[in-house]
């Protein structure tokens, strides 16, 4: 059976640490780090998401500041908060939560987020400074940053002579995970819907991360025996053993018979999920320590 790796408790040695710096970092500087999540819209598994950012934000001792917009607000009125956010000095990271209601145009959005303040990674210059190879003088999207820190738990920190694939290719996780696994000196793989035989493409994977939001859509024989299988998915699905109307969280991969083919395996929930929180307080308390250094 394969090694269960555990994002919850790495997510937590992840929010001890930041806590500390943050603590730290208000008794020298009196700088509080301040985080502003934007939301706009009534989609219920948004909220959630944004509610448990606003949560951690508190919990690490930050200025937690959240901005519940209406699902008709405008393009305009959408960017004036973030300017107006840019020019807050008291707040150091905004996230503006996505996907945006469809009348709204996401990109613009991100744009105008000052990169020093994009805690989300999303920004060009935080995107192309991963994809230059400059990990330290930016922001790191949240989600494959955690998501290598995982990795990492397993390969350590070079990736020398490992295959990675990686299936989907989004701005917001398949691209920046692919460089980050490429900057690790992995030898990587960019798989997504029009990779023809994704199976046998995933079976060279010693590494293998699933980002494509299709439930259980990797089986046991796309892994490779022993690979370590990073699983970025969470989909609701119905659980009528659980009872009537009742649903479950699962990922991208089909867990019960993929995890007795891997090595090491991240559970849904409890693997990728709970870090990509934890690497949004580390960002934030990074770009707050920017400020006052
Ligand atoms: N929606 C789902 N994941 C994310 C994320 O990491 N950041 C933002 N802004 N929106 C998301």
């Amino acid at each position: 059976m394969a090694t269960l790796i555990d994002g919850k408790e790495a997510a937590a040695t992840v929010i001890a640490q930041v806590s500390e710096a943050a603590a730290g970092l208000e008794k020298q500087t009196g700088v509080k780090p301040g985080l502003a999540v934007v939301i706009v819209g009534n989609d219920p598994a948004s909220h959630a998401y944004v509610n448990s950012k606003s949560r951690m934000a508190k919990q690490c001792g930050f200025n937690s500041i959240q901005h519940s917009l209406a699902e008709e607000t405008t393009q305009a009125e959408l960017e004036k908060l973030v300017s107006e956010l840019n020019a807050d000095p008291s707040i150091h990271g905004i996230l503006v939560q996505l996907p945006l209601p469809k009348h709204l145009n996401s990109e613009p959005v991100i744009q105008a987020i000052s990169p020093e303040k994009d805690v989300d990674g999303l920004s060009t210059v935080n995107a192309g400074k991963i994809a230059t190879g400059d990990l330290s003088t930016g922001l790191i999207s949240c989600t494959p940053a955690g998501a290598m820190l995982l990795v990492k738990k397993i390969h350590g920190a070079d990736l020398s002579g490992l295959n990675a694939v990686v299936i989907g290719r989004s701005n917001l996780f398949g691209k920046p995970m692919g460089l980050l696994l490429l900057a690790a000196n992995a030898t990587v793989t960019m798989a997504h819907s029009k990779t023809t035989d994704l199976a046998s493409v995933c079976r060279q994977a010693d590494i293998l991360v699933a980002a494509v939001g299709r439930p259980q859509m990797v089986k046991a024989d796309w892994v490779k025996p022993g690979a370590t299988v990073i699983d970025v998915g969470i989909n609701r699905i119905d659980a009528p053993e659980k009872g009537e109307g009742k649903s479950r969280l699962v990922g991208d991969v089909a867990f019960a018979e993929a995890e007795g083919v891997a090595g090491a395996i991240t559970p849904v929930p409890g693997g990728v999920g709970p870090m990509t929180i934890a690497m949004l307080m580390a960002n934030t308390v990074i770009a707050a320590h920017r400020t006052a250094g």
